[in-house]
């Protein structure tokens, strides 16, 4: 969700904020737009559409001159995608250009008090205030900073904001407060940026900023101030991983190459953390004191994290026998959840900047209870705000619709529950034990799934079932929740509507909706329950469904009995048996979207970092 680059330095700004902001486009965007300093004059060029637009617009950058600059890609909240609502926008004298991440909530009480000092709006966006705001202060006497300060200071919402001032040709000013924003040190040569892809090419040291912080920076320095204005220092980080890990390296889109890196990334996720036949989470202080007297946790969080909270609760309360509820952020955070220090809460986030989720932990932490963020992205909000944190070793996700994320969340979710459970002695240790050896082995198992004649094999049904308008995805048990993954990546990537149900649900109402020729996904994975789903797939078979089934190979006979088309993966825990379904839902949802001619990896209408309510 919008996107931000700002460079100065000696070269040409703007091929660099452009080259950036195509390292941004996975974030999802519907505009795009450059400032920079030419000639001493602020030069915008934005367009709707495509980053390729603006790149056909600028002649590939070369049209603007000069050497400081900040970029833009937009994903719309105020006012609908179009090159006028595009950022960078100009304040009304033309002084102050704006490029923002975020949603200013008081917009409309500021655009009337401005209004009614004589500024004029062009666009509607919120932003414009932004903008208009700090001419309003520098007009009234301010220094560049004090005006940016003293405009943040009025503004109620979320923001990242990068700043130009037409008196200052030499400095980009960039501040924060619930949107993400990095600065990186260059040579010669500084930026700002929302992700570390953007200006990987030029530099590995840089700076998380966080809220409140504000930082002025030209092409020889930086210096950072804290919210009231008082210089801070700050620690920049390096950054070990490539840029290749950001890139499709030879694959089609990132999508495919992300399902692909699931077995790498879930094996860097759970074997550094068995040591000695124990689950070992150094990077979390859960004393057993604590956990002996935990109640009730609380998973929340958005999307397909959600979805890997519904997975938590089947999984922790097998294995600890704790009560566990998923919800979901945008509720959870204006609900009343009875929390105390007896309840855990669980934040997962690959992002760790949804706002929603962001927002929720800050409220379970309000309320007293213990938090633990479950996140990918290192020095995110979330795992700043959070007691806890356990990362997911995913590497860059890119792509929008989440897939190596959701799989390292789910390990993250088996490590924890045998942490719990080891504390809490609710295993034998022989169970305890056989779960152990069964996670170390999974990744080679997610291996096997993405073997060149499954994929095949998946294909072939995609191309069969590509033109279905109506897909049901039915289950049992941990089978139910990895349908709902299944169906969101469907409507994420394919645009077809499906709908995901606990397979003996559908009689109570949605069967009504199967109609010859309707899709109906059928996970079957659990041998306790696979009759009992085989029924429910004879019900809608009965009533002119084709069906696709999911089982594990031991049943591949089993199945045959009931239907002609089934995918067949490998045998594990039952636990981890998601761990194996979702990656040919994946694949499948990837494929079909393919065979549609969809944007796989930047669906429309979607953002990958949702930082707006
Ligand atoms: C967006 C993404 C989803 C993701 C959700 C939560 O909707 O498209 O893939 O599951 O946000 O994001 P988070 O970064 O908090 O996991």
């Amino acid at each position: 969700m919008c996107g931000i680059v700002g460079y100065v330095g000696q070269e040409q700004a703007a091929p660099i904020l452009l080259d950036g902001l195509s390292k941004l486009e996975y974030r999802g965007y519907d505009s795009a737009g450059v400032c920079v300093f030419d000639e001493g004059v602020l030069k915008v060029a934005k367009a709707k559409g495509r980053l390729q637009a603006l790149i056909d617009l600028t002649d590939g950058g070369k049209a603007l001159h000069g050497c400081v600059g900040i970029g833009h890609t937009r994903w719309a909240t105020h006012g609908a995608p179009s090159d006028t609502n595009s950022h960078p926008h100009m304040a009304d004298s033309g002084k102050i250009a704006v490029v923002h991440n975020g949603i200013i909530e008081n917009y409309l009480e500021l655009k009337e008090l401005l209004m009614a000092r004589g500024k004029k709006f062009h666009s509607e966006t919120d932003t414009e205030v932004v903008a208009n705001l700090i001419e309003f202060y520098y007009d009234m006497g301010c220094d560049f900073k004090d005006a940016v300060q003293k405009a943040v200071s009025r503004v109620e919402g979320s923001y990242a904001l990068g700043v130009l001032c037409r008196d200052y040709p030499d400095t980009i000013i960039g501040v924060k407060k619930d949107s993400p924003l990095i600065f990186g040190y260059g040579q010669g040569c500084n930026f700002i940026a929302s992700d570390v892809p953007a200006i990987l090419k030029y530099t590995r040291d840089v700076v998380y900023l966080n809220d409140g912080d504000l930082l002025v920076m030209d092409k020889d320095s930086v210096h950072f101030y804290d919210q009231h204005g008082e210089h801070i220092q700050k620690q920049p980080e390096h950054v070990s991983w490539e840029l290749s890990a950001a890139e499709k390296g030879g694959y089609a889109h990132f999508m495919l190459k992300e399902i692909h890196e699931q077995p790498k990334a879930v094996r860097d996720t759970i074997h550094p953390r068995i040591k000695d036949g124990r689950v070992v989470l150094d990077d979390i202080q859960l004393p057993a004191s604590y956990l002996e007297h935990l109640k009730r946790i609380y998973i929340v969080a958005c999307g397909s994290a959600y979805y890997v909270g519904i997975h938590g609760k089947y999984i922790i309360e097998n294995l600890c026998q704790v009560p566990v509820e998923p919800v979901l952020a945008s509720e959870f955070r204006y609900a009343d959840p009875v929390l105390d220090d007896t309840t855990l809460v669980v934040i997962i986030s690959q992002s760790g900047e949804t706002a929603d989720t962001l927002a929720a932990l800050r409220e379970a932490k309000r309320r007293g209870a213990r938090t633990l963020a479950i996140v990918n992205v290192v020095g995110s909000s979330i795992a700043k705000t959070a007691d806890d944190v356990l990362y997911t070793w995913a590497g860059p996700e890119i792509a929008v619709a989440t897939t190596k994320a959701f799989s390292t969340q789910l390990s993250v979710m088996y490590l924890l529950a045998l942490y719990i459970a080891q504390d809490l002695r609710t295993l034998p240790q022989a169970r305890y034990d056989q779960l152990l050896t069964d996670l170390l082995a999974l990744p080679d198992k997610i291996e096997r799934v993405i073997a060149p004649e499954t994929i095949q094999q998946i294909q072939y049904y995609a191309s069969q079932y590509f033109n279905n308008h109506d897909v049901f995805f039915i289950g049992r048990h941990l089978d139910s929740a990895t349908c709902l993954e299944g169906s969101l990546k469907l409507k994420e990537i394919a645009y077809i509507h499906s709908e995901a149900y606990a397979a003996g649900e559908l009689k109570h109402g949605p069967i009504s909706l199967i109609e010859n020729g309707t899709l109906v996904v059928a996970t079957a994975t659990n041998p306790k329950l696979f009759d009992k789903t085989m029924s429910n797939v004879k019900e809608v078979k009965a009533r002119g469904a084709d069906v696709l089934g999911i089982t594990i190979e031991d049943l591949g006979g089993e199945i045959a009995k009931t239907m002609d088309s089934a995918i067949l993966i490998p045998k594990t825990e039952l636990l981890y048996q998601p761990s194996l379904s979702v990656v040919v839902l994946q694949t499948f949802a990837y494929y079909v979207a393919l065979m549609r001619g969809c944007d796989v990896d930047k669906p429309r209408n979607l953002a990958k970092s949702v930082t707006v309510e």
